[in-house]
């Protein structure tokens, strides 16, 4: 979970409970995920994943970018700072995955697009197995023939950015996780992770019943002890002002499930510009969080944020295994 809330301390505790958590590549330049790395290997035996933003390609509408950065001055204004150019990025995609190849981790996930098979095979060949996050058949389909060791399969019901391989507003592109499920186990053997929407013992039971070879959560460790998301974003978790989540592009301009709050009520239209209207809306968020103003910050949240419990991951993670293991 990229943007604060996976931690060292979080994949050191999954690790250590017999669960596989994931660092987060995103986000952060490649020698600050080198030390993740370090550190969680000094600390633990245990396996661990990394997660990496596959780039896409730069805005296809300039002019809808540039509207909408200029609807938000003024709000960047009344919050003591100013919009951040729109710039696009790939993240440090290679240098990451240069990085990966020199120090191989167990596991390694992507999202946001389907790797080059090269890439794939590279990663294999040095001891990692491949993850790819998919959300349609289609996707599935794609990352099978790109060579994937297991694929990710995340529902419309998940918390924060859809894994999606394009930033298009299509038909039919936000599968639920039971249909999403069903459909690709039909046609594919491959370990399949769900995750989107679940909280429960019973959740976890209930996908793997329905094929799926692991569960994964990522809202249920919000508001854990390891989590580092912001204590007003905690809080906003289980407060009641915020009480349904909703899929925006208002933050980052790539479509993303956050609990709805007013600056996502105010900014419907946000075009398809990732991450050029993340970096642009950047010193929003951070003054709002200087402020204690969440109703202006980036809440990312899946369907099931009530069940987000204040405790350790350790119990998090043995509760929601309580229906499972034996
Ligand atoms: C705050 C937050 C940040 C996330 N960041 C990432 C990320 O960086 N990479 C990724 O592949 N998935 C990310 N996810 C999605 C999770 O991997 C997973 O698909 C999702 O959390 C599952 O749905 P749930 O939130 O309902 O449990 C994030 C989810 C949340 C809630």
């Amino acid at each position: 979970m990229a943007g604060g809330p996976s931690t060292p301390a979080l994949v050191i505790a999954a690790a250590e409970s017999g669960a596989l958590g994931f660092l987060a590549g995103g986000y952060k330049a490649p020698d600050d995920m080198a030390a993740e790395i370090a550190r969680v290997r000094s600390s633990t035996p245990g396996a661990f994943g990394v997660n990496l933003f596959v780039p896409g390609h730069a805005t296809r509408q300039p002019a809808a970018l540039s509207a909408y950065v200029a609807t938000l001055e003024k709000e960047a204004g009344d919050l003591g700072t100013a919009v951040g150019a729109p710039r696009w990025d790939d993240d440090a995609y290679d240098a990451k995955l240069e990085l990966l190849l020199a120090d191989p981790p167990p596991v390694v996930s992507f999202t946001f697009g389907c790797p080059d098979s090269a890439a794939v095979m590279a990663l294999q060949a040095a001891g990692t197995v491949v993850a790819i996050t998919v959300t349609t058949p289609d996707e599935a389909a794609r990352a099978q023939r790109a060579g994937a060791d297991c694929l990710c399969l995340q529902g419309c019901e998940a918390g924060a950015h859809r894994g999606s391989f394009t930033n298009d507003t299509g038909p039919a592109q936000d599968h639920p996780l039971a249909s999403l499920l069903a459909g690709v186990r039909a046609s594919c053997d491959l370990p399949l992770i769900a995750a989107g929407g679940l909280g429960s013992p019973q959740d976890v039971a209930a996908v793997l019943a329905a094929g799926a070879t692991q569960a994964q959560l990522g809202t249920a460790f919000l508001r854990c002890t390891e989590s580092g998301a912001h204590p007003l974003y905690k809080a906003a978790l289980a407060d009641p002002r915020f009480s349904s989540t909703a899929i925006t592009r208002a933050f980052s301009g790539r479509r993303a499930r956050s609990l709805v709050n007013d600056f996502l009520r105010d900014h419907e239209g946000a075009p398809a510009a990732y991450p050029e209207v993340n970096n642009a809306t950047r010193p929003l968020r951070a003054a709002a969080q200087a402020a204690g103003d969440a109703q202006r910050m980036s809440l990312y949240a899946g369907e099931g944020f009530r069940a987000a419990e204040q405790c350790s991951a350790a119990e998090i993670i043995e509760r929601l295994a309580s229906g499972v293991r034996p």
